[in-house]
């Protein structure tokens, strides 16, 4: 029977207030309205921004809210006058869409478009409603995406239609952590072969940040994590060194400046600590080293630098998604990881079913994944 027009009851995951485990209920999920469409999700990945969200680590955030922003799915309906995608389309939810309009989105070294809600939070469709209830209740939307549920609205300029072939179990990740780890070496740092790079930090990001370091040929990469159980996947995916500070007796910047001769050519930090990203930058050759910052801190953490450290020639830069311009960008990597250029599969180091999300949160707290992917549906 077609649910085409109907609003569909399935479950999702909503968050009620800070720090308290999600709550898997059955919810109602609007049609689609005009340029909107409505998803059946398969598979989304948990990010530590879920978990950062969700411990009030961001400026705001309106409850009750459906998190998750790294899934990826199946065109069940459309509103009118979408022309992007049809029903049964596959699909990744892009949690930084772009309008194309912007000044942001019309800029070749910009993909942070005006229209996204990231850190912004409001929690609603371009039109300032949601399509999500509970009992008649309304629930807000995430990252324009909210892909802990089994079925999302989005708008259309929040979609991108990929390849039917692609394991979506696997190239949900593109969604948010891949993209951000790989694209930050690619696309902002350029690192250059045979050079030395630092990654501080070794879950989804850092690791996909290992990966794109070995892809552009460099010949040192130190992984930098107080677990030592993400070194053998870390080596594994390129690490020719894993460092933990804890067993150090030194600062891990001097370390890094001994083991580089002088400092690494490209350093980045994929964690989200001030005093993490301070040491990452030490650790970058004081004359040319190219620091650059993935993770996100508190709202209120402040990175407070000696200026010195700058005007000896470094350079320091953030990004965000990788610089890709995921509606032009994402099909090309489901191409790289379909002709297995790119193994996402080595990332994903569990499955849990949405009733076991919360066990999924835990593991991401304990600094113990590299990606659980929630199964939500089937292909
Ligand atoms: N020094 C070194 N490693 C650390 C430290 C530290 N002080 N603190 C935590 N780590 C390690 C953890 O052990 C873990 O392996 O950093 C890793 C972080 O991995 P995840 O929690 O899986 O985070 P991830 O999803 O990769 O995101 C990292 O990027 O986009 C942002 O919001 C995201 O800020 C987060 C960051
Ligand atoms: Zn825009």
């Amino acid at each position: 029977m077609s649910t085409t027009g109907k609003v569909i009851k399935c479950r999702a995951a909503i968050a009620y207030e800070f720090n308290k485990p999600l709550v898997v209920e059955e919810i109602e999920v609007a049609p689609p309205k005009d340029h909107e469409i409505r998803v059946k999700v398969v598979a989304s990945g948990i990010c530590h921004t879920d978990e950062h969200a969700l411990s009030g680590g961001m400026a705001s955030l309106n409850f009750p809210v459906i998190l998750g922003h790294e899934g990826a799915g199946i065109v069940e309906s459309v509103g009118k006058g979408v022309i992007k995608v049809k029903p049964g389309d596959h699909v990744i939810l892009l949690c930084s869409p772009m309008c194309m309009k912007c000044k942001a989105c019309l800029h070749e070294n910009s993909n942070f478009c005006e229209k996204n809600d990231v850190g912004k939070n409001v929690g609603f469709m371009l039109d300032k409603t949601s399509r999500f209830s509970i009992k008649g209740k309304m629930i807000h939307h995430f990252m324009t995406t909210s892909t802990f549920s089994e079925y999302t609205v989005v708008d259309e300029f929040a979609i991108c239609r990929i390849d039917k072939d692609a394991p979506l179990d696997q190239v949900c990740l593109i969604g948010c952590g891949f993209s951000t780890g790989f694209g930050t070496v690619m696309n902002t740092a350029k690192v250059k072969p045979g050079t030395s790079c630092v990654i501080f930090g070794l879950g989804g990001i850092g690791m996909s940040a290992v990966m794109a370091c070995k892809i552009s040929g460099a010949t040192k990469i130190i992984g930098v994590d107080i677990n030592p159980d993400k070194f053998p996947k870390a080596k594994e995916l390129g690490c020719t060194d894993c460092v933990n500070p804890k067993d150090c007796k030194k600062p891990i910047d001097q370390i890094i400046t001994e083991m580089t001769n002088g400092g690494a050519d490209y350093g980045f930090e994929c964690i989200g600590k001030v005093d993490v990203m301070e040491s990452m930058i030490k650790s970058t050759n004081y004359a040319y080293g190219s620091a650059n910052i993935i993770g996100v801190p508190i709202f209120t953490d402040r990175l407070c630098l000696d200026v010195m450290y700058l005007l000896t020639g470094r350079s320091l830069q953030g990004a965000f998604l990788g610089d890709y311009k995921a509606c032009l960008d994402f099909p090309g990597l489901v191409s790289d990881v379909m002709s297995r250029k790119i193994d996402l599969g080595a990332l994903v180091t569990s499955r849990l079913s949405l009733d076991k999300i919360n066990e999924g949160f835990e593991l991401i707290r304990g600094g113990k994944a590299v990606r659980t992917v929630v199964m939500l549906g089937k292909q």
